[in-house]
C-alpha cells in the first residue's frame, strides 16, 4: 500500500497553475489537496469554486478537498461537481457531523472528518466507523508554511489505536508542516496520507521531492 502523498494547491504558483498541474500529473503524487477557506472558520480566504473548476480540469489526480468553512454541508453539490474523490469537513464546523458524513457519502464521495490541533482524537469514538478518513491538522488551519506541532505524533498513535480497536477502515491523513524531518516520524506513528504544501511547491525540484516522500 505505502504512504500516499497529497501536495497542497495552496503553495502552488497561482500565476501559472497549468505548469504546476502538469508537474503534479507527471509526478508520483497520489492526490491533489485543495484548501477552501471562508475568512470565518479560519482567518484567511484561499480560492473558491470558479478557480477550482479550472484546476479540476487540469489535474488528473484524485481531488482531496479540505473545507475550512462554516456549514460545509451547503457546498456538497459544488464539491461533487468538481469531481472530488474525498470531501473533508471540520469536526468543529459540524454540530450534526453524522448527518453531514452520510450526505457526503450519499453524494458519491468519500467522507473525511478533520480535527484542529486542540480537538481530541477521543471525540471521534462514535463516528470513526462511519468515516473514510480522519484528517489531523498538525498546524492551525488557515495558512501554509507553518511549523509542525509535535503533539500531532501522539494524536496519530492514539487515532491508530482507536481505528484498530473499533475495526474502522479510516485512513489517517496529516496536514501542515510536513517535510523531510516530520514525514518519517508521521509514517512511523501510523499515518497513511501526508499533505505537503510548501515543502513540495517551494522545492527547486518538486517532482523529486514528491518522489522522496513516496520512497519513505
Ligand atoms: C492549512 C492547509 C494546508 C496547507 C499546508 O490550513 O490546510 O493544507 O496547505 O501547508 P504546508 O504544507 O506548507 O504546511
Ligand atoms: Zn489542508
Amino acid at each position: 500500500m505505502g504512504l500516499k502523498i497529497a501536495p497542497s494547491l495552496l503553495a502552488a504558483n497561482f500565476s501559472n497553475l497549468q505548469a504546476d498541474m502538469d508537474m503534479i500529473n507527471r509526478s508520483e503524487a497520489d492526490w491533489l489537496h485543495l484548501d477552501i477557506m471562508d475568512g470565518v472558520f479560519v482567518p484567511n480566504i484561499s480560492f473558491g469554486f470558479p478557480v477550482l473548476t479550472h484546476v479540476a480540469k487540469l489535474c488528473h489526480k484524485p481531488l482531496d478537498v479540505h473545507l475550512m468553512i462554516v456549514s460545509p454541508e451547503k457546498f456538497i453539490p459544488e464539491v461533487k461537481a468538481l469531481g472530488a474523490y474525498m470531501m473533508n469537513v471540520h469536526y468543529e464546523a459540524c454540530p450534526h457531523l453524522h448527518r453531514v458524513i452520510q450526505q457526503i457519502k450519499e453524494a458519491g464521495m468519500k467522507a473525511g472528518v478533520t480535527l484542529n490541533p486542540a480537538t481530541p482524537v477521543a471525540l471521534l469514538a462514535d463516528i470513526i466507523r462511519d468515516v473514510d478518513m480522519v484528517l489531523l491538522m498538525s498546524v492551525n488551519p488557515g495558512f501554509g508554511g507553518q511549523e509542525f506541532i509535535p503533539h500531532t505524533l501522539e494524536k496519530v498513535r492514539e487515532l491508530r489505536a482507536l481505528i484498530e480497536r473499533t475495526g474502522s477502515s479510516a485512513l489517517i491523513e496529516v496536514d501542515g508542516g510536513v517535510n523531510d524531518e516530520t514525514a518519517p516520524q508521521l509514517l512511523e506513528a501510523g499515518a497513511d496520507v501526508l499533505v505537503a504544501g510548501s515543502y513540495v511547491f517551494k522545492s527547486p525540484t518538486p517532482e523529486d521531492t514528491i518522489h522522496a516522500l513516496k520512497a519513505l
